[in-house]
């Protein structure tokens, strides 16, 4: 087990993002300060998206606005589908936005509306646009898609070579609807850990087979430079049939922390305000910690 690892919290986007009714802006400030409070260093606060398409995202400049007025010392971000996106994050004053391109094309373009190679071209024009602003660059899809199954380690490579062309470094490949497995995670990590030692390689998986944790686990050991997870374990990509929630950030910093790893996150405070987030979002709490009841079950004698 690693001595140190940095947990990077996506509730509030990919939690957020799958929930129907609107959480209202005060809601999600109140868990965005629950969670900086437990001693997160990076949260995803929002998603610069077409409200048509995800409308519980229409507050983005809101949130930003009020959480960097706020905050010193935290490292917010946000993903954006395309340019308007990335240039009304940065209008908000957001130092690093996540541009999301999917492994496979058919998630792309049920997710974004565009080809892969579209996707490029205009993830070229963010870079040239915003030179000094931190692209962290979303893969979909990677260790399998709803459309097309299984993707092919070699096509990875191939994206990513094609990214760092454009000047991208740092990438967080994500398991979008659930599908991967110990010995193909510890494959991925292994290979572009290898090919590009001095790049930056971060994991986002979801919890649908109950693998989470371990495939999380498993990045970790292998180099992943950070590891992402949602509170509650909420989540899903509302353009990908079958999404489920990411690995619950409870569960995840138990485990860690349980383990000796320094995760610099206080369990007891990350636990209240999933609790909280469940007591007043109508979502899919699927974390296990959460589900826990208040009082332990006494077995009583006759
Ligand atoms: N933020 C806000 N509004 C946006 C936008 C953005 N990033 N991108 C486009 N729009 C608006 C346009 O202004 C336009 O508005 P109008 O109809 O009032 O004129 C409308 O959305 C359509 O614009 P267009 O360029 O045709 O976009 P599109 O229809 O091709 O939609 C996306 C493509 C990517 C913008 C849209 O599908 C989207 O935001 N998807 C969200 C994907 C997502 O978040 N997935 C989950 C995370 S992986
Ligand atoms: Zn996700």
């Amino acid at each position: 087990m690693r001595k140190k690892v940095k947990v990077v919290e996506i509730g509030p986007r990919d939690g957020f993002q799958n929930v129907k009714e609107f959480i209202p802006t005060e809601t999600k400030l109140k868990i965005i300060d629950g969670v900086i409070s437990a001693g997160y260093s990076k949260v995803q606060i929002t998603s610069f998206v077409s409200p048509k398409a995800i409308p519980q995202m229409k507050d983005a400049k809101e949130v930003t606005e009020r959480v960097l007025a706020k905050y010193d010392g935290v490292d917010f971000f946000a993903l954006v589908p395309n340019f308007y996106g990335a240039n009304s994050a940065v209008e908000a004053g957001l130092q690093e936005i996540t541009p999301v391109i999917s492994l496979s094309e058919s998630h792309n373009m049920n997710n974004v509306k565009r080809t892969v190679d579209q996707s490029i071209e205009e993830l070229k024009k963010i870079r040239q646009t915003f030179p000094d602003i931190k692209i962290t660059q979303d893969i979909a899809t990677v260790f399998g898609c709803p459309f097309e199954g299984e993707m092919s380690v070699d096509s990875l490579l191939e994206l990513i070579g094609k990214l760092r062309e454009i000047g991208i470094h740092a990438f967080t490949l994500c398991d979008t609807v659930g599908m991967a497995y110990p010995t193909l995670v510890e494959k991925v990590f292994r290979t572009v850990k290898k090919e590009f030692p001095e790049d930056e390689f971060n994991v986002h998986i979801h919890d649908t087979r109950n693998m989470g944790i371990l495939n999380s686990y498993v990045a970790l050991e292998n180099g992943a430079d950070s590891v992402q997870a949602a509170i509650g374990g909420l989540g899903g990509c509302p353009f990908a049939p079958g999404a489920t929630g990411n690995t619950s950030s409870e569960d995840l910093v138990y485990m860690l922390n349980k383990c000796g790893c320094d995760t610099g996150i206080d369990f007891d405070r990350l636990l209240a305000t999933a609790k909280y987030a469940k007591s007043v979002i109508d979502g899919n709490f699927s974390g296990h910690q959460i589900n826990i009841p208040e009082k332990p079950c006494v077995i009583t004698q006759e």
